[in-house]
């Protein structure tokens, strides 16, 4: 997780790095500092909380330099405090890293050895002892080799020297790193959107590498020290979107902005004019492939588990389902004519990577459906499928989950057309549904106010659940897992047809329970869930859509209609009154909706 930044320039880089920190708070926000080196010696300021702190204190020190790191941290070793912040510096070299240094315990019962003293409780810090003491008997860069030899895990790093003006080292193992270039200076990033507002030209270091970075050059290294050449890739010139517009947070900007993220993705996949769906650069022959696996974490992994039901549903294809974290560590039987998908919104989510990369090690179709394109597992995947929803700032996934499921709906349909399951009339018939999405997407978001009502039970809930069939499986999931991170309630999503095997026991009087009953093949039997856990007490909050027959509402505490469509369509439409829902929850609170505690927006540690 955590955001890196490193300037080396001939002008003043203090002012930069924090507001190049600001950027990147969305990757970690319990802790923040900056390192600089003023006259030839390290400099630090650290806090714990966010960056608008960090400059309050900056500001008090007056911290100079025209090299310097910066990070905001996402605490995986020692509690989120000032002592255990980043830069971790020695009386030789200061620290930033991404990751998670597994050898730590082992590294530090050395370093004790020897004499080192330890002030934090994080992983880190054995890095910069480490890398003091291999200084004292090697160059720089053999130091560097050394020092990342001996390191196990994942790591981002940016460093510093003491009387080192000229130089700041980069290296990345299993987490992401950039460069950028810039007029007589350079930086270092954990993504381009820390160096965006610096520059347009980056390269992206490999895996093992490491690189020196001057301020009128930059050199790069494989771990055992041979010198590498870099691409220089372009950014697209775009600013991140920072901007809430009139909106006091992210996340219901980015509700709201749904309907028009749903549009702007379909006008990408389908020509309107000749009703049919185009993927372009599709790498294989349609018949090569006969079965799919869809990973993701999260709510990506919510995406992949609804992508199986269309897929099943719509085409001949074996799908198969799973969390990165678990495919990545079990004994796959990886299969020729299966295409791997991964589901990634940041593209950058440690565990999804590991599982691309291991497919890719197998030689097997891999295809991506990212929102970030210049991220890591963008790069790597045969095939890329954007999400085209633009930057998401909010921690917790909208219009990314309803963007993820939109292009598996739209390649799903396409292989089901290709494969000849549908006839084209069919085809052209789902096509003419999706262009109606965006507007009924519009509507549900009209039904705000009775969720904001509804809202304050759950908030002041011991615990919720969120029960559907089939496609409302999923999105139950996806609700719950809403509910959890931004309200902090206690939140299941179950089949409603498992209820009975156990969970039932939790119901209890008042408690108040979801219920997603689309008027789809599935609607009796939700019903008939519903009404055993409104009998042993709950309040059943029922989301259904319009139909001309009569709802069953009977014993129902309150009820949701969305509106009708194609019933392969509507879990689109069933996640909007669910993110509201887990919003206003927060609101009521008094939550950070935007960055929630414990979590962080890239999740680049395992
Ligand atoms: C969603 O609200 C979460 N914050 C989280 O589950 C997220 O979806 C997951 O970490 C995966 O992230 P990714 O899509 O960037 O890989
Ligand atoms: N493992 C390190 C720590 O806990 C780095 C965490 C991060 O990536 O922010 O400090």
């Amino acid at each position: 997780m955590c955001g890196i930044v490193g300037i080396i320039s001939s002008k003043e880089v203090t002012g930069r790095i924090v507001s190049s920190l600001k950027k990147l708070e969305y990757r970690g926000y319990d802790s923040a500092g900056i390192a600089t080196l003023v006259d030839g010696n390290i400099n630090e300021v650290k806090c714990e909380g966010r960056v608008d702190t960090l400059e309050k204190d900056i500001g008090k020190f007056n911290l100079t330099g025209n090299i310097g790191i910066g990070h905001v941290r996402w605490a995986t070793h020692g509690k989120p405090s000032k002592i255990n912040a980043h830069p971790h510096s020695s009386d030789q070299v200061s620290v930033v890293h991404n990751g998670i240094i597994e050898n730590s315990t082992i590294l530090k019962k050395f370093l004790l050895k020897k004499g080192y003293l330890f002030k934090s409780q994080t992983d880190t810090e054995v890095i910069a002892h480490l890398v003091t003491e291999y200084l004292k008997a090697n160059p720089l860069k053999d130091t560097i080799i050394k020092v990342l030899k001996k390191l196990n895990g994942s790591f981002a790093l940016g460093i510093i020297f003491k009387g080192q003006n000229n130089l700041m080292v980069g290296a990345r193992r299993g987490s992401p790193l950039a460069v950028g270039y810039g007029l007589s200076e350079n930086y270092l990033g954990s993504d381009s959107y820390a160096l965006k507002s610096m520059t347009n030209k980056i390269s992206y270091l490999d895996d093992g590498e490491f690189c020196i970075v001057k301020q009128d050059e930059i050199e790069f290294f494989d771990t055992h020290g041979s010198k590498v050449n870099k691409k220089v890739m372009n950014l697209s010139k775009n600013e991140i979107n920072n901007d809430k517009g009139d909106y006091k947070y992210f996340m219901e900007k980015e509700i709201d902005e749904q309907p028009s993220t749903i549009k702007s993705c379909i006008n990408e996949y389908v020509d309107k004019y000749n009703n049919q769906i185009n993927i372009y650069n599709f790498p294989w022959k349609i018949s090569s492939i006969k079965s799919v696996m869809l990973i993701g974490c999260g709510t990506a992994f919510h995406s992949c588990l609804i992508a199986k039901y269309w897929m099943e549903q719509n085409t001949t294809l074996d799908v198969s389902v799973d969390i990165a974290s678990e495919f990545r560590y079990r004994k796959v039987r990886f299969k020729k004519n299966c295409l791997y998908i991964v589901v990634s919104q940041s593209g950058e989510t440690a565990d999804t990577y590991a599982a691309l990369d291991l497919c890719k090690k197998n030689k097997m179709k891999t295809c991506a459906v990212v929102n970030v394109v210049e991220s890591s597992i963008a790069r790597e995947a045969d095939l890329v499928l954007p999400i085209y929803c633009g930057q998401e700032v909010g921690v917790a996934s909208t219009k990314a989950f309803i963007g993820q499921m939109l292009v598996l709906y739209i390649l799903s349909t396409k292989i089901s057309f290709d494969q000849k399951c549908i006839t084209k009339r069919e085809y052209q018939a789902k096509i003419k549904n999706l262009l109606t999405l965006s507007n009924t997407a519009q509507k549900t978001l009209k039904l705000d106010q009775k969720i904001f009502n509804i809202s304050k039970v759950f908030a002041n809930s011991k615990g919720t659940m969120f029960l559907g069939r089939g496609y409302s499986f999923p999105i139950a999931l996806e609700g719950a897992l809403k509910l959890k991170e931004l309200a902090y309630v206690h939140a299941e999503g179950y089949p409603a047809g498992e209820m009975k095997h156990g969970p039932l026991a939790l119901i209890e009087e008042g408690m108040p329970v979801v219920v997603l009953a689309p008027r789809d093949e599935h609607y009796k039997k939700t019903i008939s869930n519903m009404q055993e856990v409104i009998a042993r007490g709950a309040k059943v909050l029922l989301i259904t859509n319009k139909n001309k027959d009569e709802v069953i509402s009977e014993n129902v505490w309150e009820e949701i209609k969305v509106d009708k469509l194609d019933n392969e369509l509507i879990p689109f439409l069933m996640t909007i009154p669910l993110q509201k829902l887990a919003f206003y929850s927060a609101l009521e609170k008094g939550y950070d909706i935007d960055k929630p505690r414990n979590l962080a927006k890239s999740v680049t540690v395992e």
